[in-house]
């Protein structure tokens, strides 16, 4: 019913040069596993190469965030009109990363989240709890919490173009992954917020991705769990065999 979305976030790697010649040797390799959509998200600069190269495989390419202005005096920023522009169908939104670098907040996130479904683009929209958080038992809250706020004022029917990734923050280029049971949980409780909101429909229907070191060895126990839908992959995206595996352990 919720489609599995296995999707690499590249973060501030690659040039245009390598994502042509990265995408070229990935083509082939997951040509016609169709059990899952699968995404590259990639720097900015990167974005009209990979469309290109895409084009006429089963990848679908989007960026890594998205202003929440249409246009305006925001220097160094990107608005959706530009990603849509060029062919991105993909945004991936707050990003713990952008949250605990670059000062984003649930309520940034919200705007860019409102913003980039206005323009038509699918939004991958990052959240989850830091280590003290789940050492103090408040995952649950918190993640909850992230999730009313970051989808404020958005309709039942653009949940269609939401993703949720459930990141924890603890994880994510650590080497350390949330075990499949704690994965499962947190997406559970993910679910259960998207009812509380929205019903059970939206909630049912909504791919709930996990991310944090996953990876080709443990790729295939994290996906069967009930709640998780997919992945959000970033150092393993970065070498074709790798991405292939967890794919292939998707489908
Ligand atoms: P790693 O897979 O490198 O832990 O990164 C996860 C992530 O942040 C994906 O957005």
């Amino acid at each position: 019913m919720r489609r599995t979305v296995i999707a690499g976030n590249w973060k501030m790697n690659m040039t245009p040069a390598q994502t042509k010649a990265f995408i070229t040797d990935l083509a082939p390799m997951v040509a016609g596993m169709d059990k899952c959509d699968i995404v590259l998200c990639v720097p900015y600069v990167d974005i009209a190469t990979a469309v290109e190269a895409a084009k006429g495989t089963n990848i679908k390419i989007g960026a890594e965030n998205v202003h929440f202005a249409e246009s305006g005096a925001y220097t160094g920023e990107i608005s959706a009109a530009m990603l849509c522009e060029i062919g991105t169908e993909y945004v991936v939104i707050g990003h713990s990363e952008r949250r605990q670098y670059f000062g984003e907040t649930d309520e940034t996130v919200n705007l860019r989240t409102k913003a980039a479904l206005k323009a038509g683009l699918k939004v991958i929209l990052c959240l989850g709890e830091v280590k003290e958080e789940r050492l103090n038992g408040i995952t649950n809250e918190v993640v909850a919490m992230q999730t009313k706020l970051d989808l404020l004022g958005i309709s039942a029917e653009e949940m269609k173009n939401i993703i949720i990734a459930y990141e924890p923050v603890w994880a994510i280029g650590t080497g350390l992954t949330a075990t499949p049971e704690q994965a499962d949980e947190t997406c559970g409780v993910i679910r259960a917020t998207l009812a509380e909101i929205y019903g059970s429909e939206v909630a049912e229907s909504t791919t709930i991705q996990y991310g944090g070191s996953m990876n080709d060895a443990n790729a295939a126990e994290l996906l069967a769990k009930v709640n998780v839908d997919g992945g959000l992959i970033g150092g393993a995206s970065l070498k074709t065999d790798k991405f292939t595996a967890i794919v292939k352990a998707a489908n």
